[in-house]
């Protein structure tokens, strides 16, 4: 097992790096290899935010609530590490920081893995533990998503105390200071939305003197699609696709996590293993209609602005940058 994270070293040929060479070389040769894996290893949450699919009044998804087991993490890892892959998310429908064994699994994924890892929280659970965890094992990057600047917006949005997610927040910009570590890096979201409009150039003006990176995503409205204007360019075929394997907490593999109702269908990674899944009739039917430009099935895909995405405007203000597109805007010290 490696010992500590090492933020500052740069040994060039590490396994990760041969690995993410071999992916682009079979790629272009024409191989499927996934990049990425969003494992969801729970989709328990404690908060209940107005626009989520999974936890909010309106949910979309009727899902039993659950934890992915240690063991299965473990050999999901494996499979995924042996197919190529080098970036983790450990994270679906629900909040990771609740999963008990948070702390072994990140550094499973990391020490014992070589993986690369990021992920999403509500960031209501920020021990010094789990933080110092994080900063050990090199996570390399952390979003929190925080869906307002006031403390009664935040509220009404999301249940939660804004004042105690800030303090996890502040702790772990501390410690990581303390550390002289640049990873991970800290980026802060939030989901634009009625409720948080108004307070949008205040919340951004005043994170990015915090954090690394925040982020203004478009609200989604229903899976795949957000209310903003349809996409004039071109559609194209989807990465997601190609990219990230999508597996959930009880083992169903989905084609992409728009997939809010878990319609998709691609089959269970407990009965078949992760490459016959992402190499198998389901996810290459898939991949065969959107080559040849047919958007659905599965339904979703008729209707979706993700594929979209890319960066349409950079404004460079000096001390950071900004960049847009369609479905978000993001600003990232330099
Ligand atoms: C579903 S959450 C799961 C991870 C974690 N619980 C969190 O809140 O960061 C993943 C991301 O989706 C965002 N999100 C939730 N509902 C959304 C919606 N309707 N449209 C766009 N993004 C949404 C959240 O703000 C969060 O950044
Ligand atoms: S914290 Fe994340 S998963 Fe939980 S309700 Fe909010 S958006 Fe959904």
């Amino acid at each position: 097992m490696r010992a500590l994270y090492q933020p500052w070293s740069d040994d060039f040929l590490t396994t990760k790096r041969i690995r993410s060479f071999q992916t682009r070389v079979a790629r272009i040769m024409g191989e499927s290899r996934p990049v990425s894996m969003q494992l969801e290893i729970t989709n328990a949450c404690n908060f209940r935010c107005l626009m989520c699919p999974f936890h909010g009044p309106e949910k979309a998804s009727n899902r039993p609530i659950g934890c992915l087991q240690v063991a299965d993490y473990r050999s999901l890892l494996e499979q995924f590490r042996e197919m190529g892959g080098t970036f983790l998310i450990p994270q679906g429908a629900g909040e990771s920081f609740l999963h008990p064994d948070i702390g072994e699994m990140l550094t499973i994924a990391t020490a014992d893995m070589d993986l690369d890892v990021g992920l999403n929280t509500n960031g209501s659970h920020m021990s010094d533990e789990i933080i110092r965890t994080i900063l050990d094992c090199g996570v390399k990057e952390i979003g929190f998503s925080i869906d307002a600047l006031d403390p009664e917006t935040f509220h009404r949005i999301t249940g939660g105390d804004l004042a105690q997610v800030e303090e996890g927040i502040d702790l772990l910009i501390a410690r990581r200071r303390e550390r002289r570590q640049r990873l991970p890096l800290i980026r802060v979201l939030i989901v634009e939305q009625a409720e948080n409009r108004e307070e949008i150039p205040e919340f951004v003006s005043r994170w990015i003197s915090r954090v690394d990176e925040v982020v203004v995503q478009a609200l989604r409205v229903e899976a795949g699609r957000t209310l903003g204007e349809r996409r004039k360019e071109k559609r194209r075929p989807c990465r997601h696709l190609i990219d990230t394997i999508f597996v959930q907490w009880d083992g169903q593999m989905v084609v992409c996590c728009e997939d809010w109702e878990s319609v998709t269908g691609v089959g269970n990674v407990f009965e078949s293993s992760l490459r016959e899944l992402w190499l198998g009739p389901v996810m290459n039917a898939y991949r065969d209609a959107q080559r040849r430009g047919i958007w659905a099935p599965p339904e979703i895909c008729r209707r979706c602005d993700a594929w979209a995405g890319g960066v349409e405007t950079t404004i460079d203000f000096g001390d950071r940058v900004q960049t847009a597109s369609a479905l978000t805007r993001v600003w990232r010290r330099k």
